[in-house]
C-alpha cells in the first residue's frame, strides 16, 4: 500500500488521455495533473529548449512526493535522457515504449504508422523502438505540427471540417504506405481519435499512446504492491486555468472546474 499521488504530465490537455484511462483503471488513486500550457506546443521545440522544460515539470512533480511520475506526453517520452528521467527519483515512465509494444503486437501485416510531433519524429525513437522489437517490420512516419494547436484551442468535435481536412493531409502518404496500424504517438491525438479513424478507415487499429501508459503504470503499481486510496484528482497549470477546465471537461466528460490550480512557471 502507498498512499502518495501519481504525476502525471504533459504540455496541455493531451496527458487527459493517460488521466482518463488511468482514472479508470487506478480508481482509487490519488493523481497530480500538470499541464505546463503557458509554453505549448512542445512539439515544435528544440531538444535543448525541451529538456529545460523537462528538468522544470520534474521539478514540480517532486513538490509532492508523488511515488511514480508518468509522462503522458510522446514529445518529453522520445526527447528525454536517461539522466534526466533518473532526477525523478522515483520510478519514470514515458509512451513510448508501451505504445511501440501495442502496435507491434497489433499489427498483421507488419506495416506501422507512426503520427506525432515534429520534434519527437525528429530523434528517430518510435522508428528505432520499433526495429529493435520488429527489424522487418515496414514503419512510415509523419509529424503533424498544426493537429496540437487545433486539440487546445478546441478544435475537437467528431464533425469538424477544418480538422478533418488537415488530418487528412498530414494521413494521405500514411494510408499510401498500407499500414494497417497507426500509433497515435502524441497524446493530443486521441482526442480528434474519431476523425482520425474515419479517414483511417475501419481496417486500421488505432493505438493510443496514453491508454497504453496508464495500463503500464497499473503493472508497475502492482509489480511494486504499491496501490493506494483516495481517488483524488489535482490539476495544475502555467496558464488559463479557465480555458484547461473548459476542454478538459469536455474531454473528461466530468467538470473539473474548481480543481484547476495555476502554477508559477518561473519559480520552478
Ligand atoms: N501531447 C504532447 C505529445 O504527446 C505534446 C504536444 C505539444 O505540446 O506539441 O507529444
Amino acid at each position: 500500500m502507498d498512499n502518495r499521488p501519481i504525476g502525471v504530465f504533459d504540455s496541455g490537455v493531451g496527458g487527459l488521455t493517460a488521466l482518463k484511462e488511468l482514472r479508470c483503471l487506478l480508481p482509487e488513486e490519488n493523481i497530480i495533473y500538470f499541464g505546463d500550457t503557458a509554453r505549448l506546443p512542445y512539439g515544435t521545440r528544440s531538444r535543448e529548449t525541451l529538456l529545460k522544460y523537462i528538468a522544470q515539470d520534474i521539478a514540480f512533480l517532486r513538490r509532492y512526493d508523488c511515488k511514480l511520475i508518468l509522462a503522458a506526453c510522446g514529445t518529453v517520452s522520445t526527447n528525454i535522457t536517461p539522466e534526466l528521467a533518473q532526477s525523478a527519483g522515483v520510478p519514470f515512465l514515458g509512451v513510448l515504449e508501451p505504445a511501440v509494444k501495442a502496435a507491434c503486437a497489433a499489427t498483421k501485416n507488419g506495416r506501422i504508422g507512426v503520427i506525432a510531433t515534429p520534434s519527437s519524429i525528429r530523434t528517430g525513437a518510435y522508428q528505432q523502438a520499433i526495429a529493435n522489437l520488429q527489424p522487418s517490420f515496414q514503419v512510415t512516419v509523419k509529424g503533424c505540427p498544426l493537429l496540437v494547436p487545433l486539440v487546445e484551442n478546441g478544435f475537437i468535435q467528431p464533425d469538424n471540417e477544418i480538422t478533418e481536412k488537415v488530418v487528412r493531409i498530414y494521413l494521405d502518404p500514411v494510408k499510401e504506405a498500407g499500414v494497417d496500424t497507426l500509433i497515435l504517438g502524441c497524446t493530443h491525438f486521441p482526442l480528434i481519435s474519431k476523425i482520425i479513424g474515419r479517414v483511417m478507415g475501419s481496417g486500421t487499429v488505432l493505438i493510443d499512446a496514453g491508454e497504453c501508459l496508464a495500463r503500464q503504470a497499473r503493472r508497475e503499481l502492482e509489480k511494486r504492491d504499491a496501490f493506494g486510496t483516495g481517488g483524488n484528482t489535482s490539476y495544475f497549470v502555467t496558464d488559463s486555468t479557465e480555458d484547461f477546465s473548459q476542454i478538459a471537461s469536455l474531454f473528461l466528460e466530468d467538470s473539473v472546474g474548481g480543481d484547476v490550480k495555476w502554477v508559477n512557471i518561473d519559480s520552478l
